[in-house]
């Protein structure tokens, strides 16, 4: 446990890894350290990092403006391994995004569990974009074969510098997306048939919707609690943060359920949608 580095130096490390699997490799094994002192009992160094203004990426995905990533028609092979390409391009964003809240805002004292959910999230986002690469390698096919949105990082820059900012983005309005979205993305791979990837697309994106609901609620948890350190309503704090940083409306349907579980209630969401 004497060789543990300080946490924010492994999120560091793990931003600054640009190969995909190199990077969840990394993630996993990192995490695993540290919920294995954790489990001990043992509170380990969180320490202090320069984490890169934009996390170290692959040569390929060539990365593009959204307008330019071509649509592809679902209902093909062709447009179910678009649609896997983005997934995975959503989950290898997602690791660097756990990593980064880590070692960007280690200036704000937090409760150590605050980490632990971080890690926890990291390690389970680098899971995803194994999963969803393997897919794509069952289909023929492997992560960086297609174009990817360029924009993703965006969220992160905007927020840099205001954690309670970062926590109304990220968790709360672009992963609570996710749990919108993903019933209707294991649709097309059902209706796919019998096709050993489009099930095991199916089962991928089933551990997907059941663990995001975590990192959704690790938000609103540390968001609610920073209100309350700070005396701040939380629905009024929760509107001011994404109008200052998030760019457009919030989209419906919305998964109120899930979203209820994650403790989402809709009197956040629904008066930031169109
Ligand atoms: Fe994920
Ligand atoms: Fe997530």
């Amino acid at each position: 446990m004497s060789d543990l580095i300080p946490l924010a130096q492994m999120a560091e490390a793990v931003l600054t890894t640009s190969d995909a699997r190199e990077k969840t490799a990394l993630s996993r094994r990192y995490a695993g350290l540290w919920q294995a002192a954790r489990a001990t009992g043992a509170v380990p160094e969180i320490g202090t990092a320069s984490p890169p203004d934009r996390p170290a990426r692959p040569d390929a995905p060539a990365l593009l403006d959204p307008r330019d990533v071509p649509r592809r028609r679902p209902g093909t092979p062709e447009g179910r391994a678009a649609i896997l390409h983005a997934v995975a391009h959503i989950e290898l964003n997602a690791v660097d995004l756990h990593w980064d809240i880590i070692a960007r805002f280690t200036a704000t004292p937090m409760p150590i569990g605050f980490y632990d959910d971080w890690v926890r999230a990291a390690d389970e986002e680098s899971k995803h974009f194994n999963l969803i690469a393997d897919c794509l390698e069952t289909m023929g096919s492997h992560y960086g074969a297609l174009p990817a949105h360029a924009g993703m990082w965006r969220a992160a820059e905007d927020t840099a510098h205001d954690l309670m900012g970062r926590l109304a983005v990220v968790p709360m309005v672009l992963e609570a997306r996710g749990l919108d979205v993903t019933p209707g993305m294991i649709e097309v791979f059902r209706r796919a048939g019998k096709d050993p990837a489009a099930t095991q697309a199916v089962a991928a994106m089933q551990v997907i919707y059941a663990e995001e609901v975590h990192h959704v609620a690790y938000g609103s948890k540390w968001f609610h609690f920073l209100c309350g350190r700070h005396e701040l309503d939380p629905k009024d704090a929760f509107h001011d943060l994404v109008r200052r940083y998030f760019h457009g409306a919030l989209k419906p349907p919305f998964n109120e359920e899930k979203r209820a579980e994650a403790g989402l209630p809709p009197d956040f969401y629904w008066p930031l949608s169109e």
